[in-house]
């Protein structure tokens, strides 16, 4: 059996997909890589490889010591913090996209997925229902990165037969690890507050809309798309992804229904004109036709699911830390 290869398994996705493929195709068969070591245990059940992404031949080395099916290339410096770095960031996200493709195109892997984003549409894209083929006008280094890897990966895909797979994902909200850098980071960050009783100050304002997502069904995407037919991918740039939009006041006050005690504050700072150039929803029709995409997940439940787990979380690291 082939491995999968997950690039950037110590990031907030990385850490859930992974266990997403381990649960699938077994510990052995998902190798872990990334420039830092990952902090959660289970992650590193399978062998782990020190990669800095940005390095062809490291990559290469990477994938010349094992055969592969997939490879996940999720590393890249998101939104906020690629405005504090923009050459960095363009080097990171560029680089390692292009490394990627050219270990698929010397035929060293069979499959490639990378993660495209919301941050790609800007001013110009409608801010509702945006559609497949919208403008792309993106306002963040991120948001070109984005544009311009899309772009590649049809190119590669056109020229060379790379069988590469893209989702523009919306804000992704988990509990098993913690976004770094990004605009939409407020949505998890509102909840390790809430559950430890802490007034929370948002970053963005309170109408805010953003399209969100449950980090599950942004897993289950990635996997329904990496398993679906060849010819049922007709898009090679990206498909647009969504499951639900919310502002900070309409999550908080779903918080606040189930910790009465709930406070929030209001402090925009930089990211608010970040989060003001993206649209509000997204139509992702095409995904529902192509691949037959469904959300599962709904604000109600994911409110549940997110304050049990952090609770929990902070339970059991309490407890660890009065032993
Ligand atoms: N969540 C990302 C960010 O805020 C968007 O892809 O940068």
């Amino acid at each position: 059996m082939k491995k999968h290869l997950v690039i950037g398994a110590a990031g907030q996705l990385g850490v859930e997909l992974v266990l997403a493929l381990q649960a699938k195709y077994g510990t052995d068969q998902v190798v872990v890589a990334d420039i830092r070591t990952p902090s959660d245990p289970a992650v590193l059940n399978s062998p782990f490889v020190h990669l800095d992404a940005t390095d062809l031949d490291a990559m290469q080395a990477v994938f010349q010591g094992g055969a592969y099916a997939a490879v996940y290339h999720l590393a890249a410096m998101l939104s906020a913090v690629g405005e504090k770095r923009p050459l960095a960031a363009w080097d990171l996200n560029m680089a390692s996209l292009l490394n990627v493709l050219e270990c698929a195109r010397e035929g060293l892997v069979e499959r490639v997925f990378w993660p495209s984003s919301i941050a790609v549409f800007g001013p110009a894209t409608p801010k509702h229902d945006v559609p497949q083929e919208a403008p792309l006008d993106p306002t963040t280094v991120y948001g070109i990165s984005k544009v311009a890897g899309e772009g590649w990966c049809r190119y590669y895909h056109a020229q060379y037969g790379v069988d590469v797979r893209s989702l523009r994902y919306p804000g992704l909200l988990g509990h098993r690890s913690l976004p770094g850098g990004g605009t939409t980071d407020y949505a998890v960050d509102i909840f390790l507050s809430a559950v430890r009783g802490e007034r929370y100050t948002s970053f963005l304002g309170p109408d805010s809309a953003l399209p969100m997502m449950f980090i599950e069904d942004a897993v289950r995407a990635t996997l329904e798309l990496m398993d679906a037919e060849a010819e049922a991918v007709h898009i090679r740039t990206s498909y647009n992804l969504a499951a639900m939009t919310f502002t900070p006041a309409e999550l908080a006050a779903a918080i606040r229904e189930r910790v009465p005690s709930f406070e929030i504050e209001y402090a925009p700072d930089s990211r608010q004109a970040i989060a003001d150039s993206w649209p509000a929803s997204i139509d992702d029709q095409a995904a529902r036709r192509d691949w037959g995409w469904h959300h599962a997940v709904n604000i109600g439940e994911l409110v549940d699911v997110m304050l049990e787990a952090w609770e929990q979380r902070l339970a059991t690291s309490a407890a660890r830390s009065a032993q």
